[in-house]
């Protein structure tokens, strides 16, 4: 148990974590292009808050929550998603009162008690982004279209967009009635959960993932079709933004998401590869939600992408970046006399603003090469008994293996030099 963490949690290792910086830098410039802004929320919260927002009748609520009694004796729950937890911190810290929408993204980690898979983790990570106080489809466009720039920026292909609208309050009565309807001979031979879900919430029927369900869900009524007037046009708006904008789009009337809080457009990314966890983005509309927590009735839209799942895309299609940790220049001494030299140049170089690292373990010259050359490290330093004589050091240009003697008093100078070429 001491040496193995739990189930569904990964550790990001040092060979791998520099392609999460990587993914990271790419979700804060395209945040910072689109005029969104980093908020940071806790990892738990209030176990009622998420009971609230996201719905007691959905999967993440009846079976996925880490949920605890706190030594205070309150219910606390892990995230296990940020939109309920960005709008408790929205109405908390009053940001309804600066100019709207209030635009936000987040990077962090999720927690769900899900059953772990390739792509499928109990500890998770989410880039998310949620606009907050504006009603119309522009911002569910630029919403969408902040995505696809995100996935065009890493240069990911063979992505899918599907859209649809899930209606609100006023349309939505009238759709569970019909659904109701077509579901009232096939209750016996629903799942347990999903008999249940027939009174309570038999829209839940539609995302639920078991055979006999999926099955039975077959023609089942689109609440597309019992859209009231305002929800038909926002779609329809959306569309012709989404068109204007030249971004891809499929209907899907099927889509239902798995969290309760949407209203109108709701919309997922999928890329097929990944099989069973192809979602790689999802999101939509919850214009009930902040009402729901206790604010005044204020529209939002947002998605939040699995960036897991997108480090699997990437690099099935090969876009990870190669180079990773590599580092101006590795100073080499030969020999215990020039340690004191090298640490003294390596401190030097730091102190200028040039990456470098040095032989810590007394390596043999050929296997401090071979270190070097792993970083890989643009230049080598070496420092021999001859070099330590004259105060010069043997600059090894790793990329062309051209070797120069420069004084150490000049490297600083001369390296900097180097570097521009
Ligand atoms: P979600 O669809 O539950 O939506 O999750 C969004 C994305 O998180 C999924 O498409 C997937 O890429 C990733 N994800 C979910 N569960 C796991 C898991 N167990 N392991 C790995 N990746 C996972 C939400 O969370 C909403 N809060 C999105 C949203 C924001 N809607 C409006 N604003």
């Amino acid at each position: 148990m001491l040496t193995t963490g739990p189930r569904g949690t990964r550790d990001i290792l040092p060979d791998t974590s520099g392609y999460w910086q990587y993914v990271e830098k790419t979700i804060r410039d395209v945040c910072q292009k689109f005029a969104y802004q980093e908020i940071r929320t806790p990892i738990f919260e209030h176990t009622e808050l998420f009971l609230r927002g996201i719905g007691e009748t959905t999967d993440i609520v009846e079976k996925e929550m880490y949920t605890f009694t706190d030594r205070g004796k309150r219910s606390i729950t892990l995230r296990p998603e940020n939109t309920a937890a960005v709008v408790r911190s929205y109405l908390e810290n009053k940001l309804y009162s600066g100019p709207q929408p209030t635009k936000l993204y987040y990077v962090g980690p999720m927690f769900r008690y899900d059953r772990p898979q390739a792509g499928r983790y109990r500890q998770f990570h989410q880039f998310g982004v949620e606009a907050l106080g504006a009603s119309g489809p522009a911002i569910d466009a630029e919403i969408i279209s902040l995505a696809i720039v995100f996935f065009n920026q890493l240069g990911l292909s063979d992505l899918n967009l599907f859209i649809n609208s899930v209606g609100c309050p006023q349309c939505r009565p009238v759709y569970r009635d019909s659904l109701q309807a077509f579901f009232r001979d096939k209750i016996a031979d629903l799942c347990s959960d999903c008999q249940s879900r027939y009174e309570r919430n038999p829209l839940r029927i539609l995302d639920c993932k078991q055979d006999g369900c999926t099955k039975h869900s077959q023609g089942a009524p689109h609440l597309a079709d019992c859209l009231c007037d305002e929800c038909g046009s926002h779609f329809t708006g959306l569309q012709q933004l989404l068109t204007a904008a030249g971004i891809n789009f499929t209907i899907n009337l099927r889509l239902v998401r798995g969290l309760d809080y949407y209203t109108k457009t709701a919309f997922e990314i999928q890329y097929a590869p990944l099989g069973a966890q192809s979602a790689v983005c999802g999101g939509g509309r919850y214009d009930g939600l902040i009402a729901e927590c206790g604010g005044q009735p204020t529209p939002g839209i947002g998605f939040a992408i699995g960036i897991e799942r997108v480090l699997l895309a990437l690099e099935q299609q090969q876009l990870l970046p190669t180079v990773l940790n590599a580092i101006d220049v590795f100073v080499a001494p030969v020999g215990a006399e020039a340690q004191t030299t090298a640490f003294q140049l390596l401190t030097e170089l730091r102190r200028a603003g040039i990456a470098a690292d040095m032989d810590f373990t007394n390596r043999s010259l050929k296997a401090q090469m071979k270190y070097a050359n792993k970083y890989p490290a643009r230049f080598v330093a070496l420092i021999g008994q001859d070099e330590l004589v004259q105060s010069k050091v043997m600059m090894k240009n790793m990329e062309t293996g051209s070797q120069q003697l420069i004084a150490a008093a000049e490297l600083v100078d001369w390296l900097i030099g180097e570097m521009k070429k």
